[in-house]
């Protein structure tokens, strides 16, 4: 085990001598793409010289702790659901949401998801209290001294173990549903008028009845999450801490939020000090492909390839699908490379062939790479930007609606819908970002944006990850907003304040008006007299 680690540890402790600084990370993960994307970042850490300690859960997705070459080291949670439980829990969410949803009324997805959240929020608490319960590894923890911890909000528990331990924390975060998290934890500011929720779809220029609609989400999220957290975690967190307080308070201490996009893909939006656009941080030159891909790409001349992927979750799909997307690839003259681990569909045309894996990056970056087809979650979408690829979006779940809505706005990508994917569908979608220059123009104008920037996002995270190891904090950068109440914070007592002046002194004016008016006409009437 320890032979394997040479070589990292080597190279960190070189780093660690040139810098003169090497602290030590603890990591509250988040499963599957957020893994793949915050092991880019742990990885950097560890290379510039920072011991990386990661808390997983005994049953995971994508979390391979066994792995003796890996860089980190890993304190296993034993946590009381199996790994059968959870892959059994996410066979039946893919289920719902590739084949039944199409069928469901519009309340029974959001009693889905709502079941779905509970569930997860379950879990997430349940991995928390094995930590909390076993006072052995607080104590070997705090030993450790750790300088940061490193979460994503998705998965509560992580804030809390920062407290716990009273070290910092950073969050590495895409998005959560309304925004409801970064606005009313993080004290985003988010005018509603044109910052479109997360998941509603909506770009940041909204008609009256999308802004109607946008307002009602934030309205909606907040109430209900607000509703959710009392009931589940409020209580718990303050529990555990041993003093009044709520998973909203514990949340909103974070000192940097690394946000996993960029304004290529983001809408120009306010934002606070500390939160850095990082999207993208991942994204690397492409490497040459294996011997045999290589050829096989080569073979497709002056047609070039299509790259089709939906993500690491996502292995199979129904025959039905299966088939109604192979005919459609089969129908293009370009080759495909298509990662999918179910049956091979009898469709299946001489120009696609089937992966268990594939090198995306590496083919996003190839020469004769034309068009990405992509289910939408933001590590894939970013390597198409970072290399310039047009996209056609076939979005299934979670964040994928929107980042699919967010790339179509800005001219790169095609949406087709899943429930309703038909085989001319996609030929059509595929055809016209390979053949209408306007989605490559607009995909290389994304991509240079991502290239052009002072600092490259992986320095920039790791800058204020760093940032945070040396200063315990980034509390210069902390908004007094966390303080207010939301009357205050939206003014609303100033303006009661000052609406209360005008009505007394409007008031007063007329009571005064009103005295002269009769003292004249008292007078005119004696005059008269
Ligand atoms: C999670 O759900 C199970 C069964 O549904 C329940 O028994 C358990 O108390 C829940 N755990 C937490 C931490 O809420
Ligand atoms: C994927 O394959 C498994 C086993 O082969 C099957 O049970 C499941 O229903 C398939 N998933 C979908 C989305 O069709
Ligand atoms: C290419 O796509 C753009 C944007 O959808 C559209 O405005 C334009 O008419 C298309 N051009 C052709 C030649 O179809």
């Amino acid at each position: 085990m320890m032979r394997s680690k040479i070589p990292w540890l080597l190279l960190a402790y070189a780093c660690c001598w040139s810098t003169g600084f090497c602290g030590r990370v603890v990591v509250w993960p988040t499963d599957a793409s957020h893994w793949i994307n915050v092991k880019v970042l742990l990885q950097e850490l560890v290379l510039r010289g920072h011991e990386v300690t990661v808390l997983v859960p005994s049953s995971n997705l994508l979390i391979d702790y066994q792995d003796t070459s890996s860089p980190f080291t890993f304190e296993v949670l034993q946590v009381p659901f199996s790994q059968k439980t959870l892959d059994a829990l996410m066979e039946d969410f893919l289920n719902f949401w590739l084949n039944e949803v199409s069928n469901a009324f519009p309340w029974e997805v959001m009693w889905r998801m709502k079941k779905d959240l509970e569930v997860f929020t379950n879990m997430s608490k349940q991995t928390c209290d094995t930590l909390v319960t076993n006072s052995q590894l607080i104590a070997k923890l705090q030993q450790a001294k750790f300088d940061v911890l490193i979460a994503d909000p998705l998965s509560i528990g992580g804030e809390l173990v920062a407290e716990i331990l009273g070290i910092p924390f950073v969050y590495s975060f895409r998005f959560s549903d309304g925004n409801v998290v970064e606005r009313l934890c993080g004290g985003l500011p988010s005018p509603p008028s044109y910052v479109p929720a997360s998941t509603s779809g909506l770009t940041h220029h909204m008609s009256f009845m999308e802004r109607l609609q946008n307002f009602l989400i934030y309205l909606y999220t907040d109430l209900f999450f607000l509703k959710v957290w009392r009931d589940e975690l409020d209580e718990y967190y303050s529990n555990v801490l041993g003093r009044p307080t709520t998973l909203c308070e514990t949340i909103g201490k974070a000192e940097i939020w690394l946000i996993r996009t960029y304004w290529d893909f983001e809408f120009p939006r306010p934002f606070l000090p500390n939160f850095e656009f990082v999207g993208g941080l991942h994204c690397q030159p492409a490497k040459p492909l294996p011997k045999e891909m290589e050829e096989f790409v080569q073979s497709s001349g002056e047609h070039g390839i299509v790259v089709f992927s939906l993500g690491s979750m996502v292995y199979n799909l129904s025959d039905e699908k299966s088939n109604v997307i192979a005919k459609a690839l089969s129908q293009l003259p370009q080759k495909v490379l298509w990662r999918y681990k179910g049956k091979k569909p009898e469709t299946l045309g001489s120009n696609t062939r089937i992966y268990d894996w594939i090198p995306q990056n590496d083919l996003l970056g190839h020469p004769s790479a034309k068009a990405f087809i992509t289910h939408g979650g933001t590590n894939g979408l970013y390597e198409a930007i970072y290399h310039g690829i047009p996209m056609v979006g076939i979005p299934m779940f979670a964040d994928q609606h929107d980042n699919i809505a967010h790339v179509v706005a800005k001219g790169a990508a095609v949406h087709v819908d899943f429930n309703t994917l038909k085989t001319q569908d996609l030929v059509d979608a595929l055809n016209t970002v390979i053949y209408n220059s306007t989605y490559k123009e607009n995909a290389l104008k994304l991509s240079k944006i991502q290239h052009d920037q002072p600092v490259k996002p992986l320095d920039r995270a790791v800058f204020w990850i760093e940032f945070v190891m040396r200063h315990k904090g980034a509390k210069h950068l902390r908004p007094a907003s966390h303080h207010l109440t939301w009357y205050q914070y939206h003014s609303l007592d100033v303006l009661a304040f000052l609406f209360t002046c005008v009505a007394i002194t409007v008031f007063i004016l007329v009571k005064c008006c009103l005295c002269c008016c009769r003292r004249c006409g008292r007078i005119a009437k004696r005059k008269k007299e």
